[in-house]
């Protein structure tokens, strides 16, 4: 069986090289015949990399019954999914103290019946929150009321589903895109759209937080997660943070073996010209803090983001540019799989991405799911990272 699933990567690296390379130049739309397979007759993506790391994907309530996960294209190739959007303080918990789990707990349940892990994704953050997260920020309750509020949320949330959520993303964006200090306690995402829990109760919210999530479910994996960090003053400033909180933890607990951010998840929503040399930078500073490592929401454009405002078609030269992109950084995921334990990607095919516009999965076709290019490219990486 292994040596067949072997045979037949082999081959569809081959295909792959046959059409990155040989492909005509300048058609539109002009992916031969042969590189489009339908991804319900691959092997399985999650036995292919099961030595290296999990494999995972993004999950809706369309995706589920009663059962368990009843889109295929998930249950075949994913070991692992994440809410895309019904775990986020808006969905969880549209009003104070009236939780709205439902939906979350089918998703969650359907999952664990298909033998997939869940990601909690996500506890604080600045975006999809509820107008009574938003206000924390600005009204006028004390830092030690919102400090409560906040842990009673965690608490709250992290019991709810103990013992069914693998991971948590307890952090999400916590860093602004720009004009960053080089103190992360004074660096975090402030003003209108800031993190309202850094903007009442300062920098102290990020240990407190992952304490509470650590107390309501000790077995679960805590996640600090990001995008951008091929940025080295974020990566760094993140990496500050993860060094800091956990050498309190230590002080705190002295006898506790495990950290307490445990991992980093590196979203990895990348566009046209992220460079794997400073994604492998990035790996290697935060090898150094002890930590796993989660590619946790990757996607990369087949063009540019501003040269369109609609979908345009998928041009020959985008779509060869993001597959050599997709086998570049998976031969650096492979390289680092003692640290990295999942890839996710945010979506199965380019038609329901958040960036739909610009191509940035490795699939494409909403009926019938067809590959692109980035799949013979990722499993080409594959192939060469067994041999070596
Ligand atoms: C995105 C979802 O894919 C969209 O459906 C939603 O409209 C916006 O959020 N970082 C994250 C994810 O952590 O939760 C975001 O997901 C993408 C960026």
């Amino acid at each position: 069986m292994k040596k067949n699933i072997l045979k037949l990567t082999g081959l569809l690296s081959v295909i792959a090289v046959l059409f990155v390379v040989g492909g005509s130049a300048g058609a539109q739309n002009a992916q031969p015949a042969q590189s489009r397979v339908d991804m319900m007759t691959l092997p399985a993506m999650k036995d292919q990399f099961s030595q290296y790391f999990m494999i995972g994907n993004i999950f809706n309530p369309s995706d589920i019954n009663a059962s368990g996960v009843t889109n295929a294209r998930l249950t075949r190739h994913f070991n692992v999914l994440t809410a895309e959007n019904d775990m986020k303080p808006d969905k969880i918990a549209p009003t104070r103290n009236s939780f709205n789990f439902g939906t979350a707990d089918r998703m969650v349940n359907a999952a664990l019946a298909s033998n997939i892990k869940v990601v909690g994704h996500t506890l604080l953050w600045h975006s999809q929150i509820p107008g009574w997260h938003r206000s924390i920020g600005t009204n006028n309750v004390t830092p030690e009321a919102a400090l409560q509020t906040m842990k009673d949320y965690i608490t709250n949330v992290v019991t709810h589903f103990k013992g069914r959520i693998y991971c948590w993303d307890v952090l999400n964006e916590a860093f602004p895109d720009g004009g960053l200090g080089s103190d992360w306690r004074t660096s975090m995402r402030s003003g209108a759209e800031g993190n309202p829990w850094f903007m009442k109760i300062g920098a102290n919210f990020v240990y407190e937080g992952f304490l509470a999530a650590r107390l309501a479910d000790p077995d679960a994996i805590l996640y600090y997660n990001d995008y951008n960090l091929d940025q080295s003053a974020k990566a760094r400033l993140v990496h500050d943070m993860v060094r800091d909180v956990n050498a309190q933890y230590r002080r705190a607990f002295p006898n506790e073996r495990r950290l307490l951010i445990e991992g980093i998840g590196m979203q990895s929503h990348h566009n046209t010209n992220v460079s794997p040399s400073n994604i492998r930078a990035t790996l290697n500073l935060f090898r150094t803090l002890g930590v796993k490592i989660s590619i946790s929401e990757l996607d990369v454009l087949s063009q540019t983001w501003s040269q369109y405002s609609s979908r345009a078609a998928l041009t020959e030269a985008g779509s060869a540019r993001a597959a050599q992109l997709y086998g570049e950084y998976f031969t650096l995921f492979l390289e680092n799989s003692d640290i990295i334990e999942r890839v996710t990607f945010w979506g199965v095919y380019d038609e329901q991405s958040w960036r739909a516009r610009a191509n940035p999965l490795i699939f494409e076709g909403r009926t019938t799911s067809y590959t692109k290019p980035a799949y013979f490219s990722i499993m080409a990486a594959l192939d060469a990272h067994r041999r070596r």
